[in-house]
């Protein structure tokens, strides 16, 4: 068994050098962290696209030593280009940093990316072994759990986004195809990871607008799996940066840096240079610091390191031409001959100096617009050993969620960011040692170690159960539990599994099959039949009163045991008219689609509309209820073609919790089709001899499936035979 590690990048590249092939081994967090994974003898194999031509991979693959098993996927550069320069980094960079207009969407770069993305998972699919795991990175690859699901239907998959994960409002400025298929692509795998939760949330959020799917605590049910989406953040090697204070390399380069500048503050940052970091931002809230304090004019020191990055694409050669602009107004201005208040380097740090830097500078200044996590932060919080030093970050960094000891600041408000670097460079030394230390401890136990070993210990924990054919066994040791048991309980929803689906929803009475089958199963006194259903209770009434079973009707609002009703939610009147007007709104917008008004709740029927967007429009009135009814006891469901509001307090499961306690029942049966019905196969799955069954086709947390309503009919008169041959 392998664990197959999908990125863009590889962590190793190949450079000729004269005669010799070099290889340049990556250090990143995420090679360390696949290292110290449990489960020592799983093989690691490593996946990404070649950044070096195929006579150097031939020419140095003997030399790699590493303990990964590499597999570069070598692309045209042509295709390369478009995909990582257009569509990765020319759209959903930008658009996933809320950088709206500076995405370039072309129909040509996102076939190139589907392009890269399908020969990266043809060559992914060869390698693959049943058992093995696969843990793909970022945004370049969103397409591809999608496509090994199909190539590799058994294998665990896993997904995790580096960068935000924007709200629905940016994700549909997407062509509506294209954004659709980044988020089913993303559904292919197993679990998605997500920086932190406000990112997860967004992504729920897009699926339910885009896609009509509902989640569960944090679980979604597409094709007939579950799929878990939640927020592993990322973080880095603790142990590596604070140890790092004392290496004598550092030390030395360190006393070298302090001696440039004797008595002086250092102010640092280090970042690629990209316009989600917030550069000039940073840069005009240091201009407005030194306006404000001019008594610091001299004293203080700015180093600013930009890593060049993506320098092929054009808004990041623009952002270099601006910020070498601010610079240099910055220190024309506000410097002289002895003092240059920016000092600015552009070009990447070798480890030791970047330590140095992190270890002698007073002040870290890290002011992203938008950032996933931001590791530079936390690596500067654990290189700080001496405890000395103050981390000055952006409320808009993911890492701003963790690093509490940190000032942190909006960017865009120059003010504030003036604000944040006086009480930096004025703070006590013990205030200092105290905010580090909290943050130290929160790195510390939340390292990359843990970061990786969380998300892999979720990915490879056993599958939930799935929905699976009643199969002649199984339908064996059912009968075996029902024709045993002396207390069974019988929960039949009505429409879509009792009776078919009528237009008109007044029409779908029950016919002289479904009537008699009740009766036969109810004649049985060790059976307990519930009809559970979302239908008004006069409805039901007038249909099933004179059964001697049990109605649920609206979900379980009202409830009626021996021949008398009983109301278990009240307060509907506090919101029922509201809506009402709301879903009247959206029955004028679309032709076709009424209101079914019932005592306690309301449903917006869309099954007979006229018009193609009206499943559009019912994701925009699910979201319109859901702000309305927030903080009462309402929710909002989404059933099949129709949107309900029902008491938020009931509903199947809470029917069946009703039931329970009742009678000790030896055998628990319960048979629905529609996502109301969810709520009652989640409860059921939690008892003993108990059997969920899902009518039709969807997913579903029931452990079994029959196709049709004849099905249906026929397995409940397989029941009541079992009583007449008693
Ligand atoms: N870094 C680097 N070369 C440098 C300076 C920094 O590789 O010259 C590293 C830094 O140590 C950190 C990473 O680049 O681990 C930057 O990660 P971050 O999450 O802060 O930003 P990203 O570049 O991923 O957007
Ligand atoms: C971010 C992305 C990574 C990417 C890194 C460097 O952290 O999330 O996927 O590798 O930036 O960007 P580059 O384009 O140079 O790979």
């Amino acid at each position: 068994m392998a664990l197959l590690n999908i990125t863009y990048r590889l962590p190793v590249s190949f450079v000729q050098e004269e005669d010799d092939i070099l290889i340049k081994l990556s250090s990143g967090g995420l090679v360390s962290a696949l290292h110290s994974l449990p489960g020592g003898d799983q093989q690691l194999k490593w996946l990404g696209v070649a950044d070096f031509s195929v006579a150097d991979w031939h020419k140095g693959q003997a030399k790699y030593e590493g303990e990964f098993e590499l597999h570069p996927v070598f692309l045209h550069d042509k295709l390369n280009k478009l995909f990582y320069e257009g569509f990765s980094n020319s759209v959903l960079w930008p658009l996933f940093h809320y950088f709206p207009s500076f995405v370039e969407y072309t129909k040509d770069s996102f076939d190139a990316f589907i392009k890269a993305n399908t020969i990266i998972a043809d060559k992914a699919a060869q390698i693959i072994r049943s058992g093995d795991t696969v843990w793909i990175h970022d945004y370049h690859l969103m397409p591809l759990a999608a496509m090994l699901r199909q190539r590799c239907p058994g294998v665990r998959i896993g997904f995790f986004l580096h960068t935000p994960f924007p709200d629905y409002e940016l994700l549909r400025l997407l062509p509506r195809h294209c954004a659709r298929y980044l988020l089913e692509g993303l559904l292919g795998a197993d679990i998605i990871g997500f920086q932190i939760y406000d990112y997860a949330d967004h992504f729920l959020e897009c699926v339910r607008r885009m896609l009509g799917l509902q989640q569960r605590q944090y679980r979604l049910l597409y094709q007939n799996r579950q799929v878990r989406v939640d927020a592993f953040p990322i973080s880095i090697d603790f142990d590596k940066f604070h140890s790092a204070y004392d290496e004598p390399a550092v030390v030395q380069e360190r006393e070298q840096l302090r001696a440039l500048y004797p008595g002086m503050k250092v102010i640092f940052s280090v970042d690629r240079l990209d316009y989600s970091k917030g550069i000039l931002n940073r840069l005009k809230g240091y201009r407005r610091f030194l306006e404000l304090n001019p008594e610091w004019r001299e004293r203080i020191v700015f180093i600013l390191v930009l890593v060049p990055s993506r320098t092929a694409v054009k808004k990041y050669a623009e952002r270099r031409r601006m910020i070498e602009e601010m610079v240099s107004s910055i220190n024309g201005m506000a410097g002289n001959y002895r003092w240059t208040p920016v000092v600015f380097q552009f070009s990447s740090l070798d480890y030791n100096a970047l330590l140095s830097l992190y270890t002698g500078c007073d002040v870290a200044l890290i002011s992203p617009l938008r950032d996933g996590m931001n590791l530079v932060a936390k690596e500067f919080v654990a290189s700080r050993k001496d405890k000395h030093g103050v981390l000055l970050l952006s409320d808009l960094a993911g890492a701003a969620k963790e690093m509490s000891g940190a000032l942190l600041f909006n960017p865009l408000d120059d003010e504030e960011v003036a604000a944040c670097i006086l009480q930096a460079l004025e703070m006590p030394e013990a205030e200092q040692a105290q905010r580090l230390t909290t943050m130290q401890q929160q790195i510390r136990t939340n390292d990359v170690h843990h970061w990786a070993g969380s998300f892999i210990a979720a990915l490879e924990a056993p599958a939930e159960q799935q929905t699976s054919w009643l199969e002649y066994e199984d339908r064996q040791a059912l009968m075996q539990c029902y024709s045993t048991a002396e207390r069974r309980l019988i929960l039949l929803d009505y429409d879509g599994t009792l009776v078919p689906f009528h237009p008109e929803p007044q029409r779908a009475e029950p016919g002289a099959e479904v009537m008699e089958l009740l009766a036969a199963l109810a004649r049985d006194p060790r059976n307990e039949v519930v009809v559970s259903s979302g239908r008004d209770r006069a409805t039901l009434e007038r249909w099933l009163g004179h059964l001697p079973i049990t109605i649920a009707a609206e979900h379980g609002t009202y409830l009626r045991r021996r021949d008398q009703w009983h109301e278990i939610a009240t307060g509907a009147e506090t919101w029922l008219p509201e809506v009402q007007r709301i879903m009247q709104l959206y029955t004028e917008r679309c032709g076709g689609t009424f209101i079914e008004e019932k005592a306690a709740s309301l449903a917006w029927h869309y099954r007979t509309a006229t018009g193609s967007n009206v499943w559009s429009e019912a994701q925009d009135l699910i979201s319109v209820l859901q702000s309305y009814l927030e903080n009462l006891d309402a929710c909002v469901m989404s059933g099949n073609k129709v949107v309900e509001v029902k008491p938020a307090s009931v509903n199947k499961g809470s029917v069946l919790h009703r039931m329970l306690p009742l009678r000790q029942y030896d055998c628990v049966l319960a048979l629905g089709d529609d996502r109301t019905d969810e709520d009652m196969f989640a409860v059921v799955n939690t008892l003993e001899s108990s059997y969920s069954i899902k009518v039709g086709k969807g997913s579903s947390r029931a452990r079994y499936r029959f196709d049709t309503i004849g099905q249906v009919h026929s397995f409940l008169i397989q029941l009541s035979m079992a009583y007449s041959v008693q």
